[in-house]
């Protein structure tokens, strides 16, 4: 790993100071340490990266630059980022808490997976030729947006940004991108990478700061064609709102409740070890997290015997020592969000099966047990509120129509996993479940070729999938020629 940890803006190719001066800290949550403070982007900051990326999409160079180029550079930077795998995932790593492995084994590779098929997608994007009545020659261009600003959250920094920049750059866009406060080193990396690459000055701008800071600046330029976001419902709707001003698009993907529903005649030992790991997985930072186990009732006594035994081997410990599967919840913020949760569960009547507690290793850290909570009523806190930490809401339902009733009794619809060996129920649910994504016999898979994103308040912007893609990060110019 270099010795540099990369902390300016990212801005033309070039680090810079924010205007104002202001750094804010970024720490490491394992350790509660400082691991560096960060430039702060204000109003005039955000303004500099979005003129540098403004002209950057009129300059010739980028504009008029073959697909296939848009393609090879995409791949260039796809290669770089596999070369320095050890140093973003470390990075990741001490920035956000999540266990090494995790870093290097999947959010790593998965955003070199992301750039690499987004290249193939940048020269294969075109318009159509289309009857129309009378002498007239019509046909569509499919031409980018502009300036696309990708806001994104702290619990996949580097892979949810590349859902988002390397589409928006396979599409011919310029992009600001703006990490959260919480994890925004291995963003600028990837704006250094991204030069190295090749990419000519002011395509990709790197803007870290404070959401109402940065964030906000960024949604309310006038010169920002869209905002891709990912995070909280409650700031999409403000974005949303703010993004009214100047008519820009928004894609928002928010927040998940997502259930997890498991029939009695499903494989039991392959759903526990799903609903398991769809819960604690990222230790339950993760949009989709499987956080309320619907389980039908004749196998339920057994199958939270079986989820204690397993949440149980959930070892909380340091994030770089490979044993670890639960690392540092990403904030204190985040832990207190978290314990207060586990509170509520407490005094709202549902039953502590396993965990509950904070814990601390080597007497430091933000970290949290795996916690499982059964007898949770469809209504209470903890089966409504995206807790975003390791803790599962495991309720009992009495057949197919009850399970359907209880999965979508929520604002969220993210995702969802289901459990059984009969193909026509689960096609069946798979139709009833108000979901964007919904996983049979297995959860939290990707794949940049499949689209994923939101019903209801989880938003309706999609991250990912080929034509979803080109459609999000493309307008239609429709062309008419007379022909006499
Ligand atoms: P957040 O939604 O506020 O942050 C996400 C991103 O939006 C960050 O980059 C942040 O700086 C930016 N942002 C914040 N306010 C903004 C504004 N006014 N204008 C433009 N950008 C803005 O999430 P936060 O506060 O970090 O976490 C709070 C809760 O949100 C979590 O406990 C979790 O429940 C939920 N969350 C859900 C995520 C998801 O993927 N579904 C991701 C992150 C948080
Ligand atoms: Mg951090």
């Amino acid at each position: 790993m270099s010795n540099e940890i990369p902390n300016r803006l990212w801005i033309h190719n070039e680090w810079a100071d924010a205007e104002s001066g202001d750094t804010f800290s970024t720490l490491n949550p394992a350790t509660g340490e400082e691991l560096t403070r960060v430039a702060a982007g204000g109003e005039a900051d955000v303004d500099r990266a979005v003129s540098s990326a403004r002209g950057a999409f009129r300059s010739a160079e980028w504009r008029q630059m073959d697909a296939h180029r848009r393609s090879e550079l995409l791949w260039r930077l796809a290669d770089l980022i596999e070369e320095n795998a050890d140093e973003l995932a470390t990075l990741e790593t001490r920035d956000n808490g999540k266990p090494y492995f995790e870093s290097r084994k999947i959010d790593i590779p998965t955003v070199v997976q992301n750039f690499r098929y987004f290249a193939g997608m940048a020269d294969k994007i075109h318009g159509e030729t289309i009857p129309v009545s009378g002498p007239f020659l019509n046909y569509t261009l499919r031409e980018p947006l502009g300036v696309v600003g990708c806001i994104v959250p702290w619990n996949f920094p580097l892979n949810i940004a590349s859902w988002k920049v390397a589409p928006a750059l396979a599409c011919g866009n310029t992009v600001v991108l703006k990490p959260a406060e919480q994890t925004p080193l291995t963003a600028l990396r990837l704006g250094e990478l991204a030069a190295e690459a090749g990419f000519p000055a002011g395509v990709l701008n790197v803007v870290p700061g404070y959401g109402d800071q940065a964030g906000a600046a960024l949604v309310r330029h006038p010169d920002v064609a869209a905002i891709a976001f990912t995070g909280s419902t409650e700031t999409g709707r403000v974005v949303l709102r703010e993004a009214a001003g100047t008519v820009k698009r928004v894609f928002p993907e928010l927040g998940g409740k997502s259930p997890n529903v498991i029939f009695a005649d499903a494989d039991l030992k392959a759903a526990v070890r799903g609903a398991t790991s769809g819960i604690f997985y990222g230790k339950g930072e993760v949009c989709a997290a499987g956080s309320r186990i619907l389980v039908e009732r004749s196998i339920y006594d057994d199958f939270l015997d079986a989820m204690e035994g397993r949440a149980k081997k959930m070892t909380v410990g340091d994030p770089m020592d490979s044993g670890t599967r639960l690392g540092a919840i990403v904030s204190e913020t985040q832990l207190e969000r978290v314990l207060d949760y586990i509170q509520v569960g407490r005094d709202e009547g549902a039953r502590l099966v396993t965990g509950g507690e904070r814990r601390e290793v080597d007497g430091r850290g933000f970290f949290v047990e795996a916690t499982v909570f059964a007898d949770v009523e469809p209504d209470m806190t903890i089966a409504q509120e995206e807790i975003f930490g390791p803790v599962a809401a495991v309720l009992p339902f009495d057949d197919f129509d009850d399970a359907v009733d209880r999965a979508n009794r929520t604002i969220y619809g993210l995702a969802a996993g289901i459990w059984t060996r009969d193909v026509g129920k689960a096609h069946r649910l798979a139709r009833e479940i108000d979901a964007g994504t919904v996983w049979v016999n297995t959860y939290n898979r990707y794949d940049p070729a499949s689209p994923f994103g939101g019903y209801k308040s989880s938003g309706f912007g999609r991250d990912l999938g080929l034509r979803s893609a080109m459609d999000k990060y493309t307008q239609e110019k429709s062309v008419w020629v007379a022909l006499d």
